[in-house]
C-alpha cells in the first residue's frame, strides 16, 4: 500500500502556494503537479494508493487524478490536519498489521526512477524484518529545513534530529555520517502502530477513537471532534526520534523537496544566463533569476538571484539566499487575518 500525505501547505513558495491551492497541487512541472508525478511514481510500483488529505483538497485531488487516467484509490480525509504521525496512523489503522506501507510525500521529486526502485527494494527487506526504513539522501549544503539521520554501521542508525539549527546543520554536514530524512517511510503497518503506542501514547489511542467514530468506505471520513482531541506532531518527532527500530537506506535517486523557491529554481529550465525561462520576462543583463508570472510583463536590468513572483493579487521580491524566509511572510498575513 502506498499512502500519500497531502496535508501540508508549502507555505514558502507563497504567492505560488496558498491554503486551497498547496505547492503539491500547482503544475510547478510543465503539465503535472508534483501531487501528479507522485501518483504514477508510485502507481508503477505499488498495488494500491491511500491519499490522506485535508478535506478541502479532496475535490484537487479528485480531479488531478482524473486528468492521470486514475480513478482507483482509497481516501482519508482530516477536517483539520494534525501532521503526519497522526495522517499516517489513521491510514494504517485500515491495514493488516503486517502490510508494507510505503508513505510518500506529494510535493517532492525524484528524478530517477531506476534507483528509487532499486533502494525501495532494499527498503523491503529491512520493512519485512519489522524495521520502520527511512530514506537518507546524501545533504550537499547545511539545509535546516530538513530532518538528519546519523547512520550507523550497515543499515542501522544511531540517532534522528528532526530540523537542526544552522551551526548545527554545517556540524553535520561537516562529518559525512548525516544524510537528510527525504521523508519517504516504509514499514510494515502494525510495527509502524506498535511504535507509535509505545512513543506516543496519546496520538496513538486517539487516532483509534478517531478511526472507530470515522465514517468509512473508500473514502474515510474522520468527524471534526475527533480530528481536534489528536494531539498535533510530526512522524519524525512522535516516533522517528525515540524508535530504536528505525533503519536507513543510502538513496541516489536524485531527490528534491523543492520546499523554497531556491529549491525550485535549481530544478527548473533556465535560459543561457540561468534565469528560469519565462514568456513573461524581459531581461537586460540580469543573471540567476527566479522569474515567475503569468499575464504582466517582469522586466529586470542587471539584477541577480533574485527572486521574482507575480501571481497578480501578489508580488514576491526577494533574495534568492533569503527564501527560506518567505514562510515569515505568511505569519504575518495569517497574523493580520
Ligand atoms: N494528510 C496530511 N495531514 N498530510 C500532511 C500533514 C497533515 O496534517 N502535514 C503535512 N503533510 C504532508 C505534506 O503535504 C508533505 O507531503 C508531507 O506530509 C511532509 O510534511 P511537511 O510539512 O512538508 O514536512 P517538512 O517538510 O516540514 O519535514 C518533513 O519532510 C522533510 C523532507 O522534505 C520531515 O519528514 C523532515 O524530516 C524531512 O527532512
Ligand atoms: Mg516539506
Amino acid at each position: 500500500m502506498n499512502v500519500i500525505l497531502c496535508g501540508g501547505s508549502g507555505t514558502r513558495l507563497w504567492p505560488v502556494s496558498r491554503a486551497l491551492m498547496p505547492k503539491q497541487f500547482v503544475k510547478l512541472f510543465g503539465e503535472r503537479s508534483l501531487f501528479q508525478l507522485t501518483v504514477s511514481r508510485n502507481a508503477a510500483l505499488c498495488d494500491r494508493q491511500c491519499i490522506v488529505s485535508n478535506a478541502e483538497q479532496y475535490f484537487l485531488a479528485v480531479d488531478q487524478l482524473h486528468e492521470l487516467d486514475q480513478t482507483s484509490g482509497s481516501y482519508v480525509l482530516e477536517p483539520v490536519g494534525r501532521n503526519t504521525a497522526p495522517a499516517i496512523a489513521l491510514a494504517c489503522l485500515a491495514l493488516a498489521a503486517d502490510e508494507l506501507v510505503l508513505v510518500t510525500p506529494s510535493d517532492h521529486l525524484v528524478k530517477d526512477q531506476r534507483h528509487y526502485q532499486q533502494v525501495l527494494d532494499k527498503g523491503q527487506e529491512l520493512a519485512r524484518n519489522g524495521y520502520l526504513v527511512t530514506f537518507g539522501v546524501q545533504p550537499t549544503y547545511a539545509e535546516t529545513g530538513f530532518g538528519y539521520i546519523e547512520s550507523g554501521e550497515g543499515f542501522t542508525v544511531k540517532a534522528f534530529h528532526e530540523k537542526p539549527d544552522l551551526a548545527t546543520a554545517e556540524e553535520y554536514l561537516e562529518k559525512g555520517s548525516y544524510y537528510w530524512n527525504s521523508g519517504i517511510f516504509l514499514f510494515k503497518a502494525g510495527v509502524f502502530l506498535d511504535e507509535l503506542r509505545s512513543h506516543s501514547p496519546k496520538i496513538h489511542d486517539a487516532c483509534v477513537k478517531a478511526f472507530k467514530n470515522g465514517i468509512h468506505g473508500e473514502i474515510m471520513r474522520i468527524r471534526h471532534e475527533d480530528m481536534l482531541d489528536i494531539p498535533d506532531d510530526s512522524i519524525d518527532c512522535a516516533v522517528l526520534e525515540k524508535s530504536d527500530r528505525v533503519r536507513m537506506v543510502s538513496a541516489a535517486m536524485g531527490w528534491s523537496d523543492v520546499g523554497n523557491f531556491a529549491a525550485l529554481h535549481d530544478e527548473l529550465p533556465k535560459d543561457e544566463h540561468g534565469n528560469t525561462l519565462n514568456d513573461c520576462h524581459i531581461s537586460v543583463g540580469s543573471r540567476n533569476n527566479f522569474i515567475y508570472g503569468r499575464e504582466r510583463k517582469i522586466a529586470t536590468i542587471d539584477v541577480e538571484n533574485l527572486i521574482i513572483v507575480d501571481t497578480g493579487d501578489a508580488l514576491l521580491v526577494s533574495r534568492k539566499s533569503s527564501s527560506q524566509k518567505v514562510s515569515q511572510i505568511v505569519d504575518r498575513l495569517r497574523a493580520q487575518g
